[in-house]
């Protein structure tokens, strides 16, 4: 039977995994790469990184197996970061990530002088700090002699596929985080280009996720002991990427994702953007279209306490008997470790824990921990309410939903029904399947989705807890509002 590899190109490890035509997954492999915190609220990574890690990935996966087997390879990626190749196709400067806060002026230039309402009518978005094009306005403000120098720019897991197969391309849901595509038209925006100063001749081509860009270089071919003639196909952002892998494509369906950041994620079959502009409306991997709303740490709030406060690896231990304090927690945290993109688009915003007394203890605080994360994702879906958006079931995805005690915090903060499939790999999966349908395995993204997602099991909210948790929330959301002048002084 064929099989198809899902590259999951994440912010602290790429996720590697080898799947079926019938959706089994043989077998799947994870490395990690450094992330760089060059200043407070400045995130880089090496693509270099990314690249060795994933060859060493790919060798690892295919040990052992019948490689003649494997007909195509596809992505889901970290989204936003920039990467800059010069004109002999060196990487310029170390990629500026998503979660990097150090473009706020230029964000507030693009909303502010700019205009907000502009910025929505080329591109369906206004600016956000961790988007592409203010970083390469810092960049030409800042390091003129590189910007000068750039000759391609592309996103993370674009980089692997100009390197896997020699083209310059991306996707349009990837695209559509960069602030530089006509979301609505599936286009680049001739005049956000102008405005942001870049060449057309720097963009990538743009490709449906689903879509073979070429075939694998043939050294690289050589290399991993593959067919020359495997398709790479264009991929997804890592949220498009995961919302395929979760079978998250009807109009209107949601899902959730605990990662390094955490998303709501709502497909839409047809294009539309809140008045506020406050969702993110980007392009689906489907060849439809979604809205987002991120916040920059979610499950990256519960490693930051276990390892780098409690200094421990024992997250089932910390976690045991946190059933007893459900909707009973009167400690809070606000989880804008890395500043916070939605609903806040505050780069100077931090981590909290409030409302400690002497009798507070570790467990009260480890649960604050995955309930302050719920509540941010709360601030999310109360937007996408507002705008008229239904939401009363989710998927969930993201290394956050292995956590039993956290999909149910999750069902009771948000008042909805959490359902986990059966195979939780979301953006590696997606991936997996977008080169399915890349290779024509199936003839849409709808039918692989329905031919291979199953539901595992499923959270429904209980109503006491869902008051208790309205209470909180009712508290929580005054907590940024009070801090909002304190974090622009610390
Ligand atoms: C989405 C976003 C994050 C990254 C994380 O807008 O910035 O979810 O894609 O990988």
């Amino acid at each position: 039977m064929n099989s198809y590899i899902g590259i999951d190109l994440g912010t602290s490890s790429v996720k590697i995994l080898l799947a079926r035509a019938d959706g089994e997954i043989v077998k799947s492999v994870s490395r990690d790469y450094p992330i760089c915190y060059p200043r407070d609220g400045w995130s880089e990574q090496n693509p270099a990184d990314w690249l060795e890690q994933t060859i060493m990935g790919l060798k690892e996966l295919l040990d052992g197996y019948d490689k003649s087997t494997v007909k195509g390879i596809s992505f889901g990626g970290q989204m936003h970061g920039l990467v800059a190749l010069d004109s002999d196709d060196n990487v310029i400067r170390p990629a500026i990530l998503w979660n990097d806060g150090r473009t706020q002026a230029h964000s507030d230039y693009l909303n502010e002088k700019i205009g907000k309402r502009v910025l929505s009518e080329h591109t369906a978005n206004i600016s956000f700090a961790g988007f592409t094009a203010p970083k390469l306005l810092w960049l030409e403000e800042n390091e003129n002699d590189n910007f000068k120098k750039i000759a391609k720019i592309m996103l993370p897991k674009d980089y692997l596929v100009y390197m896997l197969s020699g083209v310059h391309a991306t996707d349009f849901s990837d695209a559509s985080g960069m602030l530089l595509l006509d979301v609505k038209n599936r286009k680049w925006s001739a005049e956000m280009t102008k405005i942001c100063h870049v060449k057309d001749e720097w963009l990538p081509r743009l490709y449906e996720s689903y879509e073979a860009v070429g075939t694998i270089k043939s050294e690289i071919a050589d290399e991993l002991g593959l067919d020359k003639g495997v398709l790479i196909c264009a991929g997804a952002g890592d949220n498009a990427a995961a919302a395929i892998g979760t079978g998250t494509v009807s109009d209107g369906s949601c899902n959730i994702s605990l990662g390094t950041s955490g998303t709501v994620f709502i497909s839409k079959d047809s294009f539309s953007v809140d008045s506020a502009n406050a969702l993110h409306s980007f392009c689906h991997a489907n060849g439809k279209y979604h809205l987002m709303g991120c916040i920059l740490s979610a499950a990256s709030c519960n490693k930051w306490w276990m390892e780098s406060i409690l200094e421990t690896s024992d997250y089932a231990g910390e976690q045991k008997e946190l059933y007893k304090y459900l909707g009973k927690n009167d400690v809070y945290f606000l989880p804008y470790l890395m500043g916070e993109r939605s609903p806040h688009n505050d780069a100077d915003a931090r981590g909290a824990f409030i409302g400690m007394r002497p009798s507070t203890t570790r467990k009260q605080m480890t649960l604050a921990v995955m309930e302050g994360v719920t509540f941010a994702l709360r601030d999310c879906i109360e937007i996408a309410k507002n705008s008229g958006v239904c939401i009363d079931k989710s998927l969930i995805c993201g290394g956050g939903a292995k956590n039993e005690i956290w999909r149910i915090v999750c069902a009771n903060v948000l008042g909805i029904e959490i359902q986990r499939p059966q195979i939780e790999e979301g953006p590696a999966y997606g991936g997996a399947i977008l080169a399915m349908v890349g290779c024509g395995e199936y003839d849409s993204v709808a039918s692989a989705t329905r031919a291979l997602i199953k539901i595992k099991d499923s959270v429904l909210p209980s109503p006491d807890l869902v008051e208790a948790y309205e209470k909180k929330y009712q508290a929580f959301k005054k907590l940024y509002p009070a801090l909002k002048e304190v974090y622009k002084q610390i």
